[in-house]
């Protein structure tokens, strides 16, 4: 593998880790890869911008207002200039910055400025790392669609034990590789997600607890491994990950139309929408008074909108459903599957705790007409991405 004509912004922060900086640049160039090391005023106490100048044979940067750093390469072009940023080893407090969207220094600002993918290689006490705030700003990260990478757990330097290390270099050149490496694939793939909406009145509705979350990891992956993706999407509050063409939608009715319209475009369709079975029957034009003891909303089914892009005719996608199960999941999934006319469905057992609705894990069984397989319990980006690749091969196979 090379790295040849693939440029790289190591941006280097404040840790003892940094130490480990020199040799993941000494690495990406001993395959080619272009390198430009921006370090934050941290970084500079840890180790020297002429080491790093050294091993990467070009300038290092490190501020924003420096009118002759600016003149060689500004910050907007050095944002242009990457085809991914790497931040190595990345302090809690860079992390913080970048989720609130801050560009008080060159390494911030870059991240802001640059189209390019951002990698996010973590490294601080195991304390700070496991601190609600860092998680939550590292998923918040993820959910924008930056690459995690590590920690990993150990010794640390503070004498602690536990999750924080940063990557061992060649891990990281190894995470670059297959960054560059991952296939362009062309490949259109639909997803549906999240819970619908089925109005009562102007102010009422009925709906249920799907996040999103499982959807919106399953965009991620797929656009990760190089397909173009559009997710239809219900009300849920998530962020669109990178690069993903999102179509909101509130109605089983409204998810039906968009997932009919743009379904023979796709090669692969995954409903993973918890759609509401049932509508109310009419929408009250007004807020309905409490003026009675009881009250009686009638209902009618919605579509199924797996069911009916299973059924195209022409131009049919490669059909995956999910199934949400409290007991005997085999048996409701399978019968899911060839009643929907489905290639694949994804099951799991929402009685188990930490598992589906809104929990950030998930474990997964795929059945097929001629076979199963298991995906244990891991966070649903993970998840998400064995999914993916599984489903991949499926199509692949069925082409
Ligand atoms: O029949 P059930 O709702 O259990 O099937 C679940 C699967 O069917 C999920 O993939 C879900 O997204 C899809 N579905 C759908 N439209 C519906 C109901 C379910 O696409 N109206």
């Amino acid at each position: 593998m090379t790295l040849a004509n693939k440029k790289v912004v190591l941006g280097i922060t404040g840790g003892i880790a940094a130490y480990k900086c020199p040799e993941i640049v000494r690495r990406l160039k001993d395959l080619q890869c272009d390198v430009r090391v921006v370090m934050t005023a941290g970084a500079k106490e840890f180790i020297t911008p002429l080491t790093l100048q050294a091993v990467s044979g070009n300038p290092v940067s490190d501020s924003l207002l420096d009118p002759a750093a600016e003149a060689s390469m500004g910050h907007i072009e050095l944002a242009k200039w990457a085809d991914l940023v790497v931040i190595a080893p990345a302090s809690a407090d860079v992390i913080a910055k970048i989720n609130a969207g801050m560009a008080n220094d060159l390494l911030t600002t870059i991240c802001l400025a640059t189209s390019a993918p951002i990698a996010i290689a973590p490294a601080m006490n195991q304390q700070m790392y496991a601190a609600k705030a860092t998680q939550r700003n590292l998923a918040c990260l993820e959910q924008m669609g930056m690459y995690i990478w590590g920690p990993a757990s150990g010794e640390q330097a503070c004498g602690d034990v536990g999750k924080g290390r940063l990557l061992e270099p060649m891990e990281i050149v190894e995470r670059v590789t297959n960054h560059f490496a991952a296939p362009s694939l062309d490949l259109n793939i639909l997803i549906t997600a999240g819970p619908t909406r089925e109005a009562i009145d102007p102010v009422r509705y009925i709906s249920n607890h799907s996040s999103g979350k499982m959807g919106f990891a399953i965009a991620q992956a797929a656009k990760q491994l190089g397909a173009n993706v559009t997710l239809i999407a219900g009300p849920v509050s998530l962020t669109t990950p990178n690069g993903v063409n999102r179509l909101d939608v509130v109605s089983a009715s409204d998810m039906h139309k968009q997932a009919i319209i743009h379904a023979p475009t796709h090669d692969i369709f995954i409903a993973c929408a918890a759609v509401a079975d049932y509508r109310p029957a009419a929408i009250s034009d007004q807020k309905i008074k409490k003026n009675d003891d009881d009250m009686v909303v009638s209902m009618i089914k919605n579509p199924d909108i797996l069911a009916d892009v299973s059924a195209l005719e022409e131009q049919r996608p490669f059909c995956v459903g999910f199934a949400a199960e409290t007991q005997d999941v085999e048996t409701y999934a399978r019968g899911k599957l060839q009643r929907k006319k489905l290639d694949m469905i994804a099951a799991n057992n929402v009685s188990i705790a930490g598992q589906g609705f809104n929990s950030d894990s998930n474990a997964l069984t795929l059945y097929w007409p001629q076979g199963k397989l298991d995906l244990p319990l891991a966070d649903k980006q993970e998840l998400a991405k064995q999914l993916v690749v599984e489903i991949i091969k499926h199509y692949n196979q069925a082409q």
